[in-house]
């Protein structure tokens, strides 16, 4: 009886909310603040890891969704679209669901995860696989929306924004106050907008006495904030930030520049780093993407901009069950043996 409700119960006096609003809900947010030991060793700071892939569909996206979704149906929309990059499309879809709408997904041919498509298909989505990116998409699902009866939900649509803005309130509440350093993965920079505008709200209005310094990091081959360009041909592994051209570049820079932050880019090889570590050593599972906002505090150690006795967290964006190849890949067949447990002891090593 004492489930938490959702992000628009939870925080309904923050939100674009009335008393008549129709919430459309899988009882999103409220995911765990997980103290991350030896991340916090390795940089002699305070870490926590914000497990965002503990959301109804395994990603940060059910916070925006549930917003998004909830005011299509009170404007009375019957169909909503979205370009994503996998997990912003499996959101919509099972919100969709839930709201008895139609959904239809552009997705870059071939560069989504394998777990995103399942989710798509399996909640009845209406699927296209662009022959483009990422960006190609979006411009795509803008044109169809201004032409068509059909809904925006990608995070151009302001009140997805407002509903991701209730991460920060949690941590906020669960630690007390804000923490002094919090670091995210950027892709359509739809997030770090979100959360910025979250902790600057609660400091508004006193409920925290501080905002936070935003670190945002790109995969190296996708970061046009960082190379201060658009990226006609963006690359990488984590294909979750696969983006050449943010919507929300402008909002991403005022949340550096107001916050003290800054952007910066991490290689391939460090995310995998970062997500192995996360999985053998932290105990928590994400998709490549996710592991981008560690490897970026590893990275900032590393070069010495991490003071020691910060209070940090890093938000890990997605379910590494959403992409599940990188874990296998590389990984030691498991070996097979028959029902004697002579030989199964033996060969776990523990006679
Ligand atoms: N991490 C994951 C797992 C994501 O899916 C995304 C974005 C990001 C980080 C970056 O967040 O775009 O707000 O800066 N995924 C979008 C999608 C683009 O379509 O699912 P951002």
């Amino acid at each position: 009886t004492h489930q938490w409700r959702g992000i628009i119960e939870e925080y309904r006096d923050r939100l674009p909310v009335s008393d008549t609003t129709p919430v459309v809900t899988l009882r999103e947010g409220g995911t765990p603040l997980v103290p991350a030991q030896v991340l916090s060793e390795r940089t002699g700071c305070e870490v926590h890891l914000k497990v965002e892939g503990a959301n109804p569909t395994g990603s940060f996206k059910d916070r925006g969704m549930t917003m998004a979704i909830t005011k299509a149906k009170e404007e009375g929309a019957q169909a909503v679209i979205c370009a994503s990059t996998g997990n912003t499309s499996a959101s919509a879809a099972a919100y969709a669901v839930r709201a008895g709408m139609v959904s239809a997904v552009l997705v870059p041919q071939g560069k989504i995860a394998l777990g995103k498509m399942g989710q798509a298909l399996v909640h009845g989505a209406k699927i296209l696989q662009v022959d483009g990116n990422f960006d190609d998409c979006l411009t795509l699902a803008r044109s169809l929306s201004e032409n068509y009866p059909v809904a925006l939900v990608n995070s151009v649509n302001p009140v997805r924004i407002e509903g991701q803005k209730t991460a920060a309130f949690e941590i906020v509440d669960m630690l007390g106050d804000a923490p002094d350093i919090h670091v995210l993965p950027v892709g359509n920079a739809g997030n770090i907008t979100a959360y910025w505008k979250g902790y600057k709200e609660y400091a508004g209005d006193g409920v925290a006495s501080r905002t936070p310094r935003m670190w945002g990091f790109q995969a190296s081959g996708s970061a046009p904030i960082v190379r201060g360009e658009v990226v006609k041909d963006p690359s990488t592994i984590a294909t979750a930030i696969r983006i050449g051209n943010p919507a929300s570049w402008q909002f991403a820079l005022a949340a550096r520049d107001e916050s003290g932050g800054f952007i910066d880019e991490v290689t391939d090889r460090e995310i995998l780093r970062a997500y192995r570590l996360l999985a053998a050593q932290e105990g928590v599972f994400v998709e490549p993407a996710s592991a981008a906002s560690v490897a970026g505090l590893l990275k900032a150690a590393e070069q010495g901009k991490v003071d020691p006795g910060q209070r940090i967290v890093c938000t890990v964006t997605g379910n590494g069950l959403k992409d599940p190849d990188w874990a296998v890949a590389g990984a030691p067949q498991p070996v097979t043996v028959p029902v004697d447990a002579a030989t199964a002891a033996e060969r776990l090593g523990l006679a």
